[in-house]
């Protein structure tokens, strides 16, 4: 009897655990569909913005050619704007960020070489993409900080145009082609990286007018654009977004962070030398400071004076 009793239970026993099982398994199959339905709809979301395209009408931008410190000018814009960072001192292009988050990153071949812009590129093609983050075949540029360059005024544009048209060609056929991590794509849609920048310009702002002499202030604002994509719109410093894991946070450079502590000459030797308050040198792949560095007296006073003039701002709130 006792036997029989002991059967009986075992079954209903098996009979529930089945039941259990088959219910986690049916959240679980619900729970990976649903996440999969996300991802897919996140994907879908980055694709749709990679692929749109813009219709922009360019102000045209006049070039003096005859203008004998055109080049050399040119040359000072592509250093302190960190053109040169990403695409390198030649302009020929290179690798700037390879993670297997974020994906790998090339910046374009701007010289007239073979893997180059091309010889159809024209003049405003360049204004197209360097103050509207539109390319040539009408979709945002990647990564590139164009949104802070909107502000580069007529004669600083025409400038740098004719820089990058003075470079030597360069051969960049041994470039990979740029490709961003799937990981990536859903930490952009789901955070403020400026992946497609076309998307953050107010693409119907004319060009700046050139302004002959700029006061302090309005010089340091006028260059300060530069520091926003690692600093933050307010400089408060944190994390900055898309970048890999192993990057330092941005320093907070409002009074309300070190620049409390910064005497001008401290200020100086952190954009020429590197050499942040504690008297660290700071790498220059994450504080691009061997460009800055290139600044004039004029331009780095006018930004610390500038920077001072900011309302301080809590650390990390970029
Ligand atoms: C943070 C890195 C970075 C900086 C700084 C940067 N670029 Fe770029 N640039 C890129 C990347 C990446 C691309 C390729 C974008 C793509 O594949 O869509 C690019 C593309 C371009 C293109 C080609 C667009 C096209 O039609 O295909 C031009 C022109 C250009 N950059 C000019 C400049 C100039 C001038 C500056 C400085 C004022 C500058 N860039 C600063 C990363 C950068
Ligand atoms: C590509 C990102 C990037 C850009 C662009 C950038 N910075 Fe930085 N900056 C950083 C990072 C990251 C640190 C912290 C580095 C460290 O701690 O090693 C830093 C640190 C600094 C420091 C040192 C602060 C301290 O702790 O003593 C100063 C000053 C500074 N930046 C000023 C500027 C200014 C001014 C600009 C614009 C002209 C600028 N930065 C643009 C990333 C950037």
């Amino acid at each position: 009897m006792s036997f029989f009793l002991k059967t009986f239970n075992t079954l209903t026993c098996n009979r529930l655990d089945m039941k259990i099982l088959k219910w986690i398994g049916i959240i679980i199959g619900s729970l990976i569909l649903v996440l999969g339905a996300i991802i897919s709809v996140l994907y879908g979301i980055s694709k749709q913005h990679e692929n749109q395209t813009y219709n922009i009408d360019i102000s045209p931008v006049y070039i003096d050619y005859s203008d004998e410190s055109l080049l050399e000018k040119g040359r000072h814009v592509a250093t302190i704007r960190a053109c040169v960072e990403c695409h390198g001192d030649n302009l020929g292009g290179r690798v700037f960020i390879e993670d297997p988050v974020v994906g790998l990153l090339i910046a374009t071949n701007l010289t007239t070489g073979a893997g180059g812009l091309g010889s159809d590129y024209s003049d405003d093609d360049l204004v197209k993409a360097i103050r509207h983050g539109v390319r040539k075949d009408g979709k945002s540029v990647i990564f590139m900080p164009s949104h802070e360059y909107n502000v580069i005024d007529a004669a600083d544009m025409a400038a740098l145009i004719a820089y990058i048209r003075s470079k030597d060609p360069v051969d960049s056929t041994h470039l990979p082609e740029t490709k961003i991590g799937f990981p990536f794509r859903l930490m952009y849609v789901l955070s403020d990286i400026h992946l497609f920048p076309a998307r953050l310009i107010d693409h119907s702002i004319g060009i700046p007018e050139p302004v002959a002499e700029r006061t302090p202030l309005q010089l340091g604002a006028y260059v300060a654009t530069t520091c926003i994509g690692c600093h933050g719109d307010n400089y408060g410093g944190g994390r900055i977004p898309g970048v890999p894991p192993h990057w330092p946070e941005a320093s907070n450079i409002t009074l309300g962070g070190v620049l409390a502590d910064y005497t001008e000459a401290d200020f100086f030797n952190a954009m020429r030398n590197g050499i942040n308050l504690e008297g660290r040198v700071m790498e220059p792949e994450f504080m691009p400071w061997q460009v800055f560095g290139y600044m004039t007296d004029e331009e780095l006073s006018g930004l610390f004076e500038y920077l001072q003039s900011l309302p301080a701002r809590e650390t990390g709130t970029r």
